[in-house]
């Protein structure tokens, strides 16, 4: 999503080397490819073996000039050398290709077994937390990370379905918030918040983000420049606090900013883009899941 933006802010030239931290289906990664022909390179990472198979393909043509990982963005340092890239982009959360592979079970539209790992050779699926995660933890995920108003109704419900018969289907999940949310004309499907919360719940995705831009900012090189895509609050609020800590001029002694304690040093970050990025009107109209995407873009002055 926003992708003649991300290209522009990063501004890619021949022989520059680049990452794309979720390359998904690799439209991002191509566009970067083509912007900085004919010497630029990219490396190419994601958590999803078919996303590195799909773009694997979408960029044959551009081969030898690129590589890529299958593995969440926070290995970025195991794979590159500290300051040795110039640009970083992370498009976050969901490709339509996984949540239109009914299979993987992120979709609430199409049945499938209620998985949604992102690489689903590890870990615990969305089954799995639903099936045993005590009610009033199931509550509390589903208003922090869905903004579900009906979040404790929606959590009893399933703890008392689950003891007749486990949850295994997409299906079977989405008829039961349909049963006891009321849907009143409301545009979005009742079942939108509970699924996006479980999603980013079973592939941690906040932690994830955390750790990943850690490790992006350190194989970024001074003025290199980091362009993150985020699709929800929590995402944000993660990415606004990575900035802010290195946007300031000092450093804060202890878990509380008193100032006279303050150490003074240069600032480390520079926000690139003071306010999000919004895809156009025509981005929407040709996409509608990229309406809640912005874009946040830093650049790197100090290690
Ligand atoms: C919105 S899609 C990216 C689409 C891509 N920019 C393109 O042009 O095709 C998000 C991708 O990020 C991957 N992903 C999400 N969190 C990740 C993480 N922490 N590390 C690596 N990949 C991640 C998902 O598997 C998914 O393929």
């Amino acid at each position: 999503m926003l992708l003649a933006e991300v290209v522009a802010v990063l501004q890619p030239r021949a022989g520059g080397r680049y990452v794309d931290a979720t390359v998904g289906g690799g439209g991002h990664a191509a566009a970067l490819l083509e912007a900085s022909a004919p010497s630029g390179w990219l490396f190419g990472c994601d958590r999803d073996p078919a996303a590195i198979a799909a773009a694997a393909e979408r960029l044959a043509g551009f081969a030898g000039r690129f590589e890529l990982r299958l593995g969440a963005f926070e290995r970025l340092g195991e794979w590159l050398a500290p300051g040795s890239c110039e640009g970083v982009v992370a498009d976050l959360g969901v490709s339509s290709h996984q949540i239109d592979t009914a299979e993987r079970g992120f979709s609430f539209v199409n049945d499938g077994p209620l998985d949604m790992r992102m690489n689903p050779q590890v870990g615990r699926t969305a089954a799995d937390w639903v099936n045993e995660t005590p009610a009033e933890e199931l509550a509390r995920l589903f208003a922090e990370l869905g903004d579900e108003r009906h979040a404790r109704r929606i959590a009893r419900a399933i703890a008392e379905d689950r003891e007749r018969s486990p949850f295994t289907t997409t299906r079977q999940l989405a008829g039961l918030i349909e049963r006891v949310v009321p849907r009143r004309g409301a545009a979005v499907h009742p079942a939108t918040r509970v699924f996006q919360a479980l999603r980013m719940v079973v592939n941690d995705e906040l932690g994830a983000l955390e750790r990943g831009l850690e490790a992006a900012w350190r194989v970024l090189r001074c003025g290199g420049r980091l362009a993150c895509v985020t699709f929800h609050s929590g995402e944000v609020r993660v990415v606004r606090r990575f900035g802010r800590v290195r946007a300031r001029d000092y450093e804060v002694a202890g878990e509380v900013d008193v100032p006279e304690l303050r150490r003074l040093r240069p600032a480390q970050l520079n926000w690139v883009t003071r306010r999000a990025v919004v895809p156009t009107d025509e981005e929407l109209a040709a996409n509608p899941r990229a309406r809640s995407a912005q874009l946040r873009v830093m650049e790197k002055l100090a290690d």
